[in-house]
This record gives structure tokens, C-alpha cells and sequence, in this order.
């Protein structure tokens, strides 16, 4: 019996396995953060592949939190038809589809990494004024935001939820929230970045208000059958930044919010992070929020091996493994692993033949 890829049932949806395509930009939207034929083909791909949860890249709430202008969103109802043959590709594969609903705060409006330039893209190229926090920018060449206020606050929190709303219609089955990585939810969540005096800073109640408020719109938004996951950074890997046991405390009331699952990831808030990168690097991290809050967990980051997936899952360190490079290279690793873990072929009728 393979851990990996034995089913997982979240609400009313149940995985075929544990193996999901980590949210990853691809930089190649339309006008507008319509999402292409590249979409289509390249997370069908993964579907084809057998990744039991497909999720979408940071999918923009607002067009002012796209990372990129050619990133994704989900702000209007011509993104919900967009969307659509995409999620029933995947869906018609058994796979499920979830979308990545993200805002990057004032990481946005920065060029996509093949354009030859780095940080803020200006208006005269189609870039605009991010928000954040505060007003100070990330990086010197990034754009200086705008600090939200709590109208500001207020607006985003209910587009995370109208977003929400738009992506069942579009076809998604389980939303994931984007709350790590330097980005909007986690500016506000870390004291790195957050130097707020009001309601949404100071202490870590405060800091934690406007990612907790999402996440209950969210669910709210949702119904009680769908999947909500929420994607954090467990730590800043800075001292004076956000820890582990902070992130312990959060996956607990992100539970009581009601996400299903807590997406592990780390860093971003800190170009001065100094991240320990090696094989699996980020599961002790899910392991220690699965035990300590006792919430599901997925595990990402350097997983490359079938065995090494399969450990983490059988070992009780992760409840879900996300791929993300790996899967890049190889849209057909989890066929593959599970010729090695399963005694059951897994591969799709249509390809049948090649073995
Ligand atoms: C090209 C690329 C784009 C990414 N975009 C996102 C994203 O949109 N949202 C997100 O949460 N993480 C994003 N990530 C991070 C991945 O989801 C993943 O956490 C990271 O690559 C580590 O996993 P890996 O070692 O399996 O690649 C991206 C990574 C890559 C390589």
C-alpha cells in the first residue's frame, strides 16, 4: 500500500492521491490577466500527468495584486469563462482543480523574470502603484506602494471572497490562499514588514487579523463542501521575523477560520533571509505545525523523489506532497512513481500502449 497515493478527502472532495503541481507563475496571460492556451495545455498537461490536485499560479484578486502584468486573476466575470475549459480539462483527467487566489501587496508590478530588467515596471510599460502595508518599497527598485487604509483593508478582504465566489463558477473545486512568500497577506503577517499602529499590526493578533479575516470571507464565500488550503511562510528564516511557533499559533486559527489544509512553504518577506535550501528543507516545518496544531498539512519544496514523497506522507510529516520544478520537468512523475510505489498502473488508457 503506497501512502502517496492512497486518496485524501478534504469536505466533499476527495484526491485520487497526495501528489499535487505546486502553484508556480507562468508569466503568459493575456490582456487583462485572462488566462491562454498555454494554461490549458500546461496544467492539463500536469492533470494528464496524475497529479491528484492541480493548482493554478498566484491568481490575482485585484489587478493591482498581480505580481507581474502578465499574471493571472480572477477579478471579472470574462475570467470565470476563460477559466472554465481549463478547470474541466483537469476535472475530466480525475484530477482536481484549484486556483491559487493571491494579492502580492507591493511586490507587484515587477517584471517577469525573462524580460531583461528587474524590479518595478512603470507605468509607461504597464505597471502601477502597488499597495502594502506601509509605504515603503520592498527592494529599492521595486515601486513604492501606497499604504492601505482600513477602507483599503476592508475592499480586499471582499475580493478575496468575490474571487472565491467567481473560481466554483469558473469550475475550481477547492481554493488555496495565498499568504506567503513576501506577499500582501504575509507583509501584514510578519514584523519585518508590517510597522502598523492600527487594529492590523503591532502585536501578532494584529498582524494576523487581515490573513484571518480572508480566510473566514473565504470559507463564507465557498460553502462548507469545498476545500480551502492557505499557503504560508512558516518562517522568515530572519531573526526578529516571523518564527515557526508563530506560524503553529496562525495554522490553528486559520483551522478554527475554517481551512482545511496548510500549505507549508517559507521566506519571501527578506532578501537577508538566509534559507537552508537542501532536499525537503521546508517538511520539518509542516511536520512541526501538523503535530503541534494538529491541522493537515502539505509539504513542498526540493521533493524530487518518489520514495522521498511517499516517506513524508507514510511518515505522518505531510497529509499532501506539492511538486513544483520537478513537475515542470517531468508533467508525468506521478505515473511514474506510482509504477514504482503502486502495483496498479496509473497511466491514462490513451497511453497504454507505450508499455
Ligand atoms: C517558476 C516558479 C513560479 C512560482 N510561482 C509561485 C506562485 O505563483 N505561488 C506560490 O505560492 N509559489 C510559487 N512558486 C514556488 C513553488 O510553488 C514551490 O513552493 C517552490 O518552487 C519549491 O518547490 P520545488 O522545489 O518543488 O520547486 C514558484 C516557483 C517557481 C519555480
Amino acid at each position: 500500500m503506497s501512502a502517496l497515493f492512497t486518496p485524501l478527502t478534504l469536505r466533499g472532495v476527495t484526491l485520487p492521491n497526495r501528489v499535487a503541481l505546486a502553484p508556480m507563475c507562468q508569466y503568459s496571460a493575456g490582456p487583462d490577466g485572462l488566462p491562454t492556451d498555454w494554461h490549458r495545455v500546461h496544467l492539463g498537461s500536469r492533470a494528464v500527468g496524475g497529479a491528484g490536485l492541480i493548482i493554478t499560479e498566484a491568481t490575482a484578486v485585484v489587478p493591482e495584486g498581480r505580481i507581474s502584468p502578465q499574471d493571472t486573476g480572477l477579478w471579472s466575470d470574462a475570467h470565470v469563462e476563460a477559466w472554465r475549459p481549463i478547470t474541466a480539462f483537469i476535472a475530466a483527467q480525475g484530477s482536481v482543480p484549484a486556483v491559487q487566489l493571491a494579492h502580492a501587496g507591493f511586490k507587484a508590478s515587477t517584471y517577469r523574470p525573462w524580460a531583461g530588467h528587474r524590479g518595478g515596471v512603470p507605468d509607461t510599460e504597464g505597471g502601477w502603484t502597488p499597495v502594502g502595508p506601509g509605504a515603503e518599497p520592498f527592494l529599492p527598485d521595486y515601486r513604492t506602494p501606497a499604504a492601505l487604509d482600513e477602507a483599503g483593508i476592508a475592499a480586499v478582504v471582499e475580493a478575496f471572497a468575490t474571487a472565491a465566489r467567481r473560481a466554483l463558477d469558473a469550475g475550481f473545486a477547492a481554493v488555496e490562499i495565498h499568504a506567503a512568500h513576501g506577499y500582501l497577506l504575509h507583509e501584514f503577517l510578519s514584523p519585518l514588514t508590517n510597522h502598523r499602529t492600527d487594529g492590523y499590526g503591532g502585536d501578532r493578533a494584529g498582524r494576523m487579523r487581515l490573513t484571518l479575516e480572508v480566510a473566514r470571507a473565504v470559507r463564507a464565500a465557498v460553502g462548507e463542501a469545498v476545500p480551502v488550503l492557505t499557503r504560508i511562510s512558516a518562517t522568515d528564516w530572519v531573526d526578529g521575523g516571523w518564527t515557526i511557533e508563530d506560524s503553529v499559533v496562525l495554522a490553528g486559527e486559520l483551522a478554527a477560520a475554517g481551512v482545511d489544509l496548510v500549505d507549508t512553504s517559507s521566506g519571501g518577506a527578506s532578501a537577508a533571509a538566509s534559507i537552508p535550501i537542501g532536499p525537503g528543507y521546508q517538511v520539518p516545518l509542516a511536520a512541526r505545525i501538523r503535530r503541534d496544531a494538529g491541522v493537515l498539512t502539505g509539504a513542498v519544496g526540493l521533493i524530487v523523489e518518489p520514495e522521498q514523497a511517499e516517506q513524508i506522507v507514510a511518515d505522518g510529516e505531510a497529509d499532501l506532497v506539492l511538486l513544483g520544478r520537478e513537475l515542470l520537468r517531468d508533467p508525468y512523475w506521478p505515473h511514474r512513481a506510482a509504477a514504482k510505489l503502486t502495483p496498479t498502473p496509473t497511466w491514462p488508457n490513451q497511453y497504454t500502449r507505450a508499455f
